[in-house]
C-alpha cells in the first residue's frame, strides 16, 4: 500500500521526521522557511496531515484548498492558529500537546516573575554596561516575592502548576479568577482562593496571565485593567500576545503606574511593541516558556503520535474536535 503523504511546516528535530517518514511520505522544511500562506497551501496540496508548531493559520479557505487535509497536528498546547469550528465543518481532527509541557511552562512563569520583581535583567544590563562602581542600599530593590499575593488569571493546568509553586514553595497568599471555578479539591492542592477579575486585579502583588487567546480574551489587560492593579505590582504573560495590550503596558510601565512587567508573548510577534524595548521596567522573552529539551521533544513526540496514531489507526492521543471524527474526511 502506498504511503499517505504529509507536510512538516516548520524545522523539527531530525528524529521525529525520521520517525514519521517511517509511516508517511514526509515534505519537511528543514531549512525553516517562513512561508507565506499560499506557499502553506501549496505544500499542502494532496497532503493527508500537517505537523504545526502553533504559527500556522487553519481556516476555512485554507480547507476547503486542501481537501485531502485530514488532520492538523500542533506542536503547542495552544491552539488558536486553528478555526476549530471551521476545521469540524470540513471534518478535519485538530490536535495539540498539552500535559507534557504543563510542569516546564509553569517553572518559567515562576522564573519570568521573580527576574520582574527582582528586576534580573535590568541589573544584568547595568552591570554588563560597566556602570556598576558602588554598591547602594537601594540599588535595584524591587518587590517582594515570597509572603505577598500571587493573582493567578486562567487556572487550567499550567495555571494550577503556578499556584502550587507560589503557594507551596514561596509561601504566597494566591487568589485567581477563571471562567468556573475549580472544584474544592483542586482549591485546597493549590491553596488558591477563586476571586472576581476586579478583586483579582486590585489585591495582586503579582499578577500571571494563563488563560488561552480568543476574541474574548482580546485585550483582557488593557489600560482600564492596569489601572486598577497596585503601583506596586508586577505582570506576568506566559499565555498569547493579544490577551494584553501592549501599547497600553509600555505606557503603564513608563509612567510607572505598575511597577514591572515580564512577557514571554507578544501582539504580532516576533515584532515586539517598540515601547516595549524602550521601556527598562520590563523583562522580554522570546516565547520560550516550554523551551527545554526534554520537553520540546515530549512535545513533537506527541504531536507525530498524533499524526501516526489518526492517520494509521483513527485514534489521535489528543483530539481538540473529536466530533469531527463524525464526519471525517477519508
Ligand atoms: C506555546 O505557546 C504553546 O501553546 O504550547
Amino acid at each position: 500500500m502506498s504511503k499517505l503523504s504529509i507536510l512538516v511546516a516548520r524545522a523539527i528535530f531530525p528524529e521525529t521526521i525520521a520517525r514519521l517518514a517511517q509511516c508517511f511520505e514526509v515534505t519537511a522544511n528543514q531549512s525553516d522557511d517562513l512561508w507565506d500562506r499560499a506557499t502553506l497551501i501549496e505544500k499542502l496540496r494532496g497532503k493527508a496531515g500537517v505537523f504545526t508548531t502553533g504559527g500556522e493559520r487553519i481556516d476555512a479557505e485554507l480547507l476547503a484548498a486542501c481537501p485531502d487535509l485530514r488532520i492538523c497536528a500542533n506542536m503547542a498546547v495552544g491552539y488558536n492558529n486553528f478555526d476549530l469550528a471551521a476545521m469540524t465543518a470540513a471534518g478535519v481532527l485538530g490536535t495539540n500537546t498539552p500535559d507534557v509541557l504543563t510542569e516546564t511552562t509553569a517553572d518559567f512563569g515562576f522564573a519570568l516573575l521573580l527576574a520582574t520583581a527582582r528586576r534580573l535583567t535590568e541589573s544584568e544590563h547595568f552591570l554588563r554596561a560597566g556602570q556598576w562602581n558602588k554598591w547602594a542600599f537601594d540599588m535595584f530593590a524591587g518587590a517582594e516575592v515570597n509572603g505577598s499575593t500571587l493573582g493567578i488569571l486562567g487556572m487550567g493546568r499550567i495555571g494550577q502548576g503556578i499556584a502550587r509553586r507560589g503557594a507551596h514553595g514561596f509561601g504566597m497568599n494566591v487568589i485567581y479568577h477563571n471562567r468556573s471555578r475549580l472544584d474544592a479539591a483542586t482549591e485546597a492542592a493549590c491553596k488558591a482562593r477563586y476571586v472576581d477579575k476586579a478583586t483579582l486585579l486590585r489585591e495582586a502583588d503579582h499578577l500571571v496571565l494563563v488563560l488561552p487567546y480568543s476574541p474574548a480574551s482580546h485585550h483582557a489587560i488593557g489600560a482600564a485593567e492596569l489601572a486598577q492593579m497596585k503601583p506596586t505590582a508586577t505582570l506576568v504573560n506566559v499565555a498569547r500576545g493579544g490577551i494584553v495590550d501592549d501599547a497600553a503596558l509600555a505606557q503603564a510601565l513608563r509612567e510607572r503606574r505598575i511597577a514591572a512587567a515580564g512577557l514571554d508573548v507578544f501582539e504580532g510577534e516576533p515584532r515586539v511593541h517598540p515601547d516595549l524595548l524602550t521601556v527598562p521596567n520590563v523583562v522580554l522573552t522570546p516565547h520560550i516558556a516550554s523551551a527545554t529539551v526534554r520537553t520540546r521533544r515530549a512535545m513533537a513526540d506527541l504531536a507525530a503520535d498524533n499524526l501516526i496514531n489518526f492517520l494509521t489507526q483513527g485514534q489521535p492521543k489528543t483530539p481538540l474536535n473529536p466530533e469531527a471524527l463524525a464526519g471525517a474526511r477519508r
